[in-house]
């Protein structure tokens, strides 16, 4: 290698070099065929010294010919030690290979839980489902738009302020999205999309700055929404009665329908369940007590106007359940924040079998 370059053994050299290049079989051998060619004492770097030695006429035809060479040993270099770095990894990635799932027949299929979250969505769903209505989503962060404006609160009604928002910071065009407070947005995003008859429930997650024993910052809500032509409050009355009945496993699911206010409902109801209250705790479906459950009421005429749906054409109600509340009502679970804990006692002691899923037909609960 350390032969005088000179232009007609130039070929011959740069093959040898690519060769050793190639030969390379990781970082630190190719490391060592770049100090032994364009280090400091390289071969490479050597007969560049040799230039200003050389004549005239040498030089001119010496000159390019070594910048060339070095330039191309730089780069087929690079290009290598780019091939080995992949190389490298992809061996890394194979050996490190590890297999996160846990195997049934060592743990015992029966050892892990599903949360009572999973377990009542599922539940709720499979009601629905069977009453014929669809699982419709939206997301958690949404725009102001959805989640107020076109739900019918004005820009400052009050209203807003009841929602302890949380804002995400203002976007160059002034509007700013939001933690979702309420499920409601995805009855506005059904209604843009899809043509009634609309028969939907949304259960997910929604957030509001708020925490006590009852209150948790993130929690979650099932929406219900129903649009046709002819909906009324009766269908309302019998939907809820019917969903209370199999989801709590009742035979009588009296409900209370009292006046309220809610900016997307007009009339609007807070729905109360017949329940009986002792030392005990709370048991539903017996007694004269009453337990709130949910608000609910007929779709303002705004709300379709803001979806591009004729009010005079179309009518609808909708309801918004906190399915925490209902959880934690159904299977005695005395403190919200516990939902959100973590702790693996708690789990097993409230979650359920993973191979049970509800069904009507199989039973809801265990
Ligand atoms: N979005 C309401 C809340 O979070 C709940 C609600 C009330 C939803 C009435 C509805 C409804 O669809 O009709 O407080």
């Amino acid at each position: 290698m350390n032969a005088v370059i000179s232009p007609d053994n130039l070929d011959e050299i740069e093959a040898g070099i690519e060769a050793q290049i190639n030969a390379a079989g990781d970082e630190a051998a190719l490391e060592s065929v770049r100090v032994a060619t364009l280090g400091k004492k390289g071969s490479l770097s050597e007969q560049m010294k040799t230039l200003g030695k050389m004549s005239p006429e040498e030089r001119q035809v010496m000159g390019p010919a070594l910048n060339g060479l070095k330039a191309r040993v730089t780069e087929q270099i690079a290009a290598r030690r780019e091939a080995l770095k992949a190389a490298a990894l992809e061996a890394q990635l194979v050996a490190e290979r590890i297999d996160v799932t846990l195997d049934p027949r060592q743990t015992g299929i029966g050892r892990g839980r599903i949360h009572p979250i999973s377990q009542v969505w599922d539940e709720l769903s499979a009601i629905f489902a069977d009453l014929g209505f669809r699982i419709a989503e939206g997301p958690d962060i949404e725009t102001d738009d959805f989640n107020f404006t076109k739900l019918n609160f004005p820009e400052g009604h009050p209203a807003r302020d009841m929602h302890d928002t949380f804002f995400l910071p203002e976007r160059e065009d002034g509007t700013r999205r939001l933690l979702r407070t309420h499920t409601s947005p995805v009855q506005i995003r059904t209604m843009l999309k899809d043509k009634p008859p609309i028969r939907i429930i949304a259960p997910g997650r929604t957030y509001r700055c708020d925490s006590d024993q009852t209150h948790t910052p993130m929690f979650h809500q099932v929406e219900g929404l129903v649009v046709d032509k002819e909906s009324h409050v009766g269908h309302l009355k019998w939907v809820l009665t019917e969903f209370c009945r199999a989801f709590f496993e009742v035979e009588d699911a009296s409900m209370r329908f009292r006046p309220s206010f809610f900016p997307f409902t007009e009339p609007s109801y807070e729905v109360d369940i017949r329940c009986r209250r002792s030392k005990d705790g709370i048991e539903l479906g017996v007694g004269d007590d009453w337990l709130e459950i949910l608000g609910s009421g007929m779709v303002h005429p705004n709300v379709l106007a803001n979806c591009g749906l004729d009010p005079d054409v179309y009518q609808g109600f909708a309801w918004g359940m906190g399915i925490d509340r209902i959880a934690m009502l159904k299977y005695g679970m005395p403190d919200l924040r516990d939902l959100f804990e973590g702790d693996s006692r708690w789990l097993t002691h409230y979650g359920f079998a993973p191979l049970d899923r509800p069904s009507l037909a199989g039973g809801l609960s265990r």
